[in-house]
């Protein structure tokens, strides 16, 4: 029994090692037939130390490797010179692939799948809309109000992740289409919960209640927004236009030239949804469980804001001034970013062979270009694993070891991606953290309410939600 077992198995580890030898694959393993390494990565990542399944490899083969994850071969990159030629050569060498469960709520439509000149002209009018002009003259007053406002509600215990999500969803939705939180934004935030769900489980409608419930409140989603793109169109024929993303894409000539038809505008917020919500929010409650648990950093901040506070009225919002003197606060944010990876790293399919440091990526194989492993890397970031904002001080001298000067430091810091697929929303993200920091620090003292865990998967999150007692600043 256990040799026809065994047959079966060690022809298809000599067929993989042969046609590896002849392709001249990175080194690595392939691991379990069907299974490859995807077990021991996923276990890795669901501890509070992902760091030993990318660590050992490198240690075997170098920062390039071969590995199976999630169904395919895939060929890993922990190095920046080559994470950066992925990213560059999208649509050139490289193209993003997304599963078809993924692919199926996005929708086809999705600034995500798009590919090509048509990828090219939706992603530089994201980022004209989410540029720091446009930041700093319209959307950073909202973003304000619209913190400041949820803050209001909180007493005692509070779950962190959860509030922070409901922040990120309403800025959202108030910068996609200019509606202020009410029962309708509360309904669209309870399915498309539903719909997050999905991203995160397994995509088989038959097996999965969780992927089907996912589908099914996609619809919903669709239909809700459907009906504010008819509204919309009414208004603007009639010569109204509101100042927000859905009237730029209602201005914009479609692919045909005559205007994009609502399904596509449907998709278009979808992924602005999508990509704007679990980060950011993440991002907020990670950078404040980092401080609790680094009171000098903590103290630091929280006087860089008494400052500014000091500068201005009790109830005055912050202005773009107050956003650019927040030094201090950036250097806890990128901290943020660098340790917690929110997003590890980006998944691409070869478009062709590509050659890349002396091996071969054949045509059709998966990708994955892990800015995580480059960020924890001692090579680039002194004492990598140590959270330490201080490090991104100019001249703090304790940026790097091999790579001393800031700037080499900024070319392997990336942590909203590269190419052109960079995040369109990185500089709205980071006004949404610091505005989010001001106020936190400015209006509340908190303790942790309990123990919680930061895990790395299926995402970066704590288990718990981040739950914290506050309690208000009598000066707030
Ligand atoms: C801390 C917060 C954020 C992080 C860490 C982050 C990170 C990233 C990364 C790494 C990518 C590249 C994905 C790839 O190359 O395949 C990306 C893409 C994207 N992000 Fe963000 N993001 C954040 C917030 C936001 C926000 C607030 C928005 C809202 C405008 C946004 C919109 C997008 C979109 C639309 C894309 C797809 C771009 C494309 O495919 O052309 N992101 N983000």
């Amino acid at each position: 029994m256990l040799l026809s077992f065994s047959f079966p198995l060690l022809i298809f580890h000599l067929l993989r090692t042969t046609s590896r030898r002849k392709l001249h694959l990175p080194p690595g393993n392939l691991g379990l037939p069907f299974l490859g390494e995807t077990l021991q990565l996923i276990s890795a990542y669901k501890t509070e130390n992902p760091e030993p399944f990318i660590d050992d490899r490198v240690s075997k083969y170098g920062t390039v490797f071969t590995t199976h994850v999630f169904g395919e071969p895939t060929v890993f990159s922990a190095d920046p010179d080559t994470n950066r030629f992925i990213l560059q050569n999208e649509g050139r060498l490289f193209e993003s692939s997304y599963p078809g469960s993924i692919s199926n709520l996005l929708g086809r439509h999705s600034l995500l799948l798009m590919r090509g000149s048509l990828h090219k002209r939706m992603h530089s009018l994201t980022m004209s809309f989410a540029n720091s002009c446009i930041i700093r003259d319209h959307l950073l007053v909202d973003i304000d109000r619209l913190v400041r406002l949820n803050m209001e509600a909180w007493t005692g215990r509070v779950l962190l992740m959860e509030e922070a999500k409901k922040i990120t969803f309403q800025l959202t939705v108030k910068q996609l289409m200019s509606f202020d939180p009410c029962e309708w934004t509360e309904n669209l935030m309870k399915e498309y919960m539903l719909v997050i769900e999905g991203f995160f489980t397994i995509p088989l409608p038959i097996f999965s209640t969780t992927y089907r419930r996912a589908i099914q409140a996609r619809g919903k989603v669709a239909e809700a927004l459907g009906l504010v793109v008819r509204e919309r169109r009414r208004e603007s024929e009639k010569g109204e236009r509101k100042n927000d993303m859905l009237a730029a894409l209602l201005d914009e000539e479609g692919d045909g030239g005559g205007g994009f038809s609502d399904e596509e505008i449907v998709d278009f917020m979808v992924a602005l949804l999508v990509a704007g919500y679990e980060t950011t929010s993440t991002i907020m409650t990670l950078a404040v469980k980092f401080l609790t648990e680094n009171p000098c950093a903590l103290a630091e901040l929280k006087e860089e804001h008494a400052e500014i506070r000091a500068r201005k009225g009790e109830a005055e919002t912050l202005q773009w001034d107050d956003y650019k003197s927040m030094s201090f606060t950036q250097c806890v944010v990128n901290e943020t970013l660098r340790v917690a990876n929110i997003i590890s790293g980006v998944f691409r399919r070869a478009m062709r062979d590509v050659s890349i440091k002396g091996y071969t990526i054949p045509k059709g194989w998966q990708v994955f270009a892990s800015l995580r492993a480059v960020h924890m890397d001692h090579n680039h970031f002194k004492d990598a694993r140590t959270f330490n904002p201080w490090r991104w001080q100019a001249n703090s001298g304790s940026s790097s070891s091999s790579s001393s000067s800031s700037s080499s430091v900024i070319n392997v810091f990336t942590p909203f991606g590269g190419g052109p697929r960079r995040c369109p929303g990185a500089e709205l993200a980071r006004v949404e953290l610091l505005v989010f920091l001001h106020h936190m620090v400015t209006r509340f003292s908190w303790v942790p309410a309990e123990q919680d865990k930061l895990v790395f998967f299926p995402t970066t999150r704590t288990q718990k939600r981040y739950p914290i007692i506050v309690e208000r600043r009598d000066d707030s």
